[in-house]
């Protein structure tokens, strides 16, 4: 199990400081929520901001773009030093193209699904992604609560996956507690994305262990 903590929960005046303090925990993946007000109710950060905390961190940048139309900006994120690129299938006309693009800028490409939409939308790509990130809230805001049915889409996506012989990683979003953890792991789950269930519980190093022993 990888834990991807959500900086949307972290002290933005801060962020130096959180990024070592997630390095001493241990952790190896920092997820970066980009809202652009529009795809999402509720605006964040774009690539200056990411490149301002590449400087600081050799954390792999986990970067979640809840943007409209993301292959306008493929490059500047590429440039300001994401590792992996998620962009919306709802927020791309042209999804497989937007994919190329990821790959030819030299990051790793994954697609996020919101609630709403079947794991269908993505299987012919499958075998050209690094990961599919199930979202388990409505995107936007921290601190929502797991929509149940959500947990079914990750058994559905991991058997489709299984079929096809691909090694996608399946990352879920919003929501995930030390409760639901475990479920969500033997569901199929690989990469946990955790905002203030992770932040709001310091120390990080402590919490990163309990989300670590839930899942055994
Ligand atoms: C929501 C973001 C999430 C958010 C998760 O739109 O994509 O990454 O930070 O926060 P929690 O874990 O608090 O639900
Ligand atoms: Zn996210």
């Amino acid at each position: 199990m990888i834990l991807s903590p959500s900086m949307l929960s972290s002290d933005f005046a801060n962020m130096e400081t959180e990024l070592k303090a997630l390095e001493a925990a241990g952790l190896s993946w920092v997820h970066l929520d980009v809202m652009d007000g529009m795809f999402v109710p509720n605006i964040t950060f774009g690539p200056p901001i990411i490149k301002a905390m590449r400087a600081k961190s050799k954390l792999f940048f986990d970067c979640h773009l809840m943007i409209n139309d993301p292959g306008r900006y493929i490059g500047d994120f590429a440039d300001a030093g994401a590792d992996l690129i998620c962009v919306h299938a709802e927020a791309c006309t042209h999804l497989e193209r937007v994919c190329a693009q990821i790959v030819e800028a030299g990051a790793k490409p994954a697609v996020a699904l919101n609630p709403h939409t079947p794991p269908e939308a993505i299987r012919y790509l499958l075998p050209q992604l690094y990961m599919v990130l199930i979202m388990s809230v409505n995107p936007g805001f921290g601190g929502q609560k797991f929509i149940p049915f959500c947990l079914d889409k990750v058994r559905d996506l991991k058997a489709m996956i299984d079929r096809a012989g691909a090694d996608t990683l399946i990352q879920i979003d919003g929501g995930v507690t030390l409760d639901n953890a475990r479920e969500l792991t033997e569901a199929g789950v690989d990469v946990l994305v955790s905002g203030s269930a992770f932040f709001k519980h310091p120390p990080y190093g402590e919490r990163h262990k309990a989300f670590q022993d839930a899942c055994k």
